[in-house]
């Protein structure tokens, strides 16, 4: 899986593939972020690091990560900021230590994790009231169900109410739950942003 997104790095940066695909989730999270002003931020599943970047240039906090599994995807991050720090590692297993973070972040990439496993880490590296927003493909995905739907499903698109669960069994309230806003024309992408605070 990893090797599939080394691959990928090249083309994920397609102007309209960033644009209508992407961009409208990392719209949500930089909302979220404005209003909680985090000092500390992790970007989970980072990819190119577009996100991560925006972070950093639009929101100035004291320390932003960037994490991913591929060093393909990574190596497209460092060249784009070399002020946010880029490491690699699992969602699963993060490289901080307890309480060391203010907010998590990640879009597009909660489907391809161990989400259970991932959001207990999640707890582990957040202070107390610290911020957990995951924006994700939710089970409602029209493409993902029916006859048509592929028979190899790498992922685990996690319905809305599904990511409630696993947010409340990794101790966090949530705060906020919606679809995330999308053009018109994108919308048979049905992705859902997930707020929690670490209690
Ligand atoms: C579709 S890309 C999304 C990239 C970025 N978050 C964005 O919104 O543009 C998914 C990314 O998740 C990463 N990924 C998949 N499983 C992962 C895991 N268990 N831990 C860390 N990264 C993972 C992949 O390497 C890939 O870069």
């Amino acid at each position: 899986m990893t090797r599939i997104w080394g691959f990928a790095a090249p083309v994920y940066d397609l102007p309209f593939l960033q644009r209508w695909v992407y961009r409208p989730p990392h719209d949500e999270v930089i909302t979220q972020l404005r209003v909680h002003q985090p000092r500390r931020i992790a970007d989970i599943g980072c990819g190119t690091g577009i996100l991560a970047d925006r972070i950093e240039r639009e929101l100035h906090p004291d320390e932003v990560y960037g994490i991913d599994m591929s060093d393909g995807m990574l190596n497209a991050a460092r060249a784009r900021s070399p002020r946010v720090q880029w490491l690699r590692a699992p969602a699963e297993t993060l490289p901080f230590g307890d309480g060391t973070l203010d907010a998590i972040v990640t879009t597009s990439a909660f489907h391809f994790f161990d989400q259970a496993a991932a959001l207990r880490e999640f707890s582990r590296v957040l202070s107390p009231g610290g911020l957990v927003a995951v924006a994700a493909l939710s089970a409602r995905q029209p493409l993902l169900q029916g006859p048509s739907a592929p028979r190899w499903k790498p992922a685990h698109h996690a319905s809305a109410a599904e990511v409630r669960t696993l947010f409340e069994t990794a101790g966090f309230v949530i705060t906020a739950q919606h679809r995330v806003r999308r053009p018109p024309w994108t919308r048979p992408l049905s992705d859902v942003i997930t707020v929690g605070m670490k209690s």
